[in-house]
């Protein structure tokens, strides 16, 4: 019989009941490290007090409204984003996906609206991951994705990670944009070095194209800078946000330069939820604490340290890991023993890490994690290492 949640998930045997910081406390009382964050969210950790406070305020006072009106904790929110980067105006979503879905829309309207409806195709890259959506699938096209889900939304034409020539190959009269996660999250911690992001805006810059760069997982003080791409020293003209941004609560957004988000005037996009009084509290709050220089050194500083654990663990235990890659709080190891096997023997040790593919286990800690946090991943991933080497030699 199936069972009363859709079966769409692999589920661990594990109920959290309460979290704190970078803790979470199991049904049976026991206590794990989390370096999960629910897969890059809880970027100030569970249960930060200012995330409670801002909630807590907000659902006494008013929960929704709908975007028929204003919203005055939405554009604060836009405001804070605005004055911190590139973008000149900003739409709000409740997930990833559906920023997907906006970047697309956007991109295919500006041309649209330009005289060039031919426009609409859109070059993304073998391994990513943009969200389950028809959009979404289709942008990451990958087999396990798109099987079984046709007709697949087309205007997508994918390129092996990290070849500059297909990229430039794929370019035709219908090229609308480059669609790219600066650091691969699902595909297993790949980093796209700053010189190819900085390629890439050259060759949409040299072709009159948009730049859409996923920061779903990569993006909100992650890698030790308000957004990845700023490492590369460039700015895209749509970014797609989500995760960290809400810290647990659901929120994303469409970042867009005033010339991208030209088409997209009253009437062609809408949300019911996208930008509710509660999400863009809780943002708010995220924001005020992430996008401060002594709070992103602080992530510099410790994705430094548990990065230093991790080529020990890695030197430690060949047998097991292959090799540590990532940036800042955004860190990969890659196996050589099953990485299920890894994270389930994690489990055993109470330390929570993220399957990936490319036989990649995820560190996606909270950005608050404390010093003590790291010695105990430490501890555990050691003994966890320990573990899955003494299963390889049993087996
Ligand atoms: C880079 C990237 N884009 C988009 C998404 C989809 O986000 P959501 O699951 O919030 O819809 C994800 C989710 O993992 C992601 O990592």
């Amino acid at each position: 019989m199936i069972p009363s949640v859709l079966p769409t998930y692999n589920r661990a045997p594990l109920t959290f009941v309460k979290g704190e910081g970078a803790w979470l406390t199991e049904a049976d009382g026991r206590r794990f490290l989390d370096l999960g964050a629910g897969i890059a969210v809880n970027a100030l950790g569970h249960a930060h007090p200012a995330l409670v406070g801002a909630l807590t305020e907000q659902a006494h006072a008013l929960w929704h409204v709908s975007n028929l009106y204003q919203i005055p904790q939405q554009k604060a929110l836009a405001d804070k984003l605005v004055d911190l980067t590139f973008a000149d105006t900003v739409f709000f979503t409740n997930s990833g996906t559906e920023s997907c879905e906006l970047a697309v829309k956007m991109a295919r309207k500006y041309f649209y609206d330009q005289g060039q409806p031919e426009r609409v195709e859109i070059i993304t890259f073998e391994g990513s991951f943009h969200g389950r959506s028809s959009a979404g699938i289709a942008a990451a096209g990958s087999e396990k994705m798109t099987k079984g889900f046709g007709p697949l939304l087309p205007g997508f034409v994918h390129v092996a990670f990290g070849d500059l020539d297909g990229v430039t190959n794929a370019i035709s009269d219908n090229t609308a944009a480059i669609m790219i996660e600066p650091i691969q999250g699902e595909g297993g911690i790949r980093p796209v070095p700053d010189v190819e992001l900085k390629a890439l805006r050259q060759i949409c810059d040299d072709n009159g194209l948009l730049l859409i760069l996923d920061e779903v997982q990569c993006g909100v003080g992650r890698t030790g800078k308000l957004f990845a791409h700023e490492w590369a020293g460039i700015t895209p003209d749509i970014m797609m946000v989500a995760k960290g941004i809400g810290g647990g609560f659901p929120l994303g957004a469409v970042l867009a330069t005033e010339a991208a988000a030209s088409g997209m005037t009253a009437g062609t996009h809408g949300s019911t939820y996208g930008g509710n009084p509660l999400g863009c509290a809780v943002g708010c709050a995220v924001l005020d604490h992430v996008a401060t220089p002594a709070f992103l050194d602080g992530v510099n500083r410790k994705a430094g340290l548990l990065r230093q654990k991790l080529e020990g663990l890695v030197a430690d235990h060949p047998d097991v890991f292959e090799e540590v890659r990532g940036s800042g709080l955004m860190l990969g190891l890659k196996c050589k023993a099953p990485n299920a096997d890894v994270v389930a023997a994690g489990y055993d040790n109470e330390v929570i890490t993220v399957p990936a593919a490319d036989n990649v286990i995820r560190l996606l800690p909270p950005l608050t994690l404390t010093e003590d946090d790291i010695a105990q991943a430490q501890i555990r991933l050691e003994k966890t290492a320990r573990q899955v080497q003494s299963q390889l030699a049993s087996a």
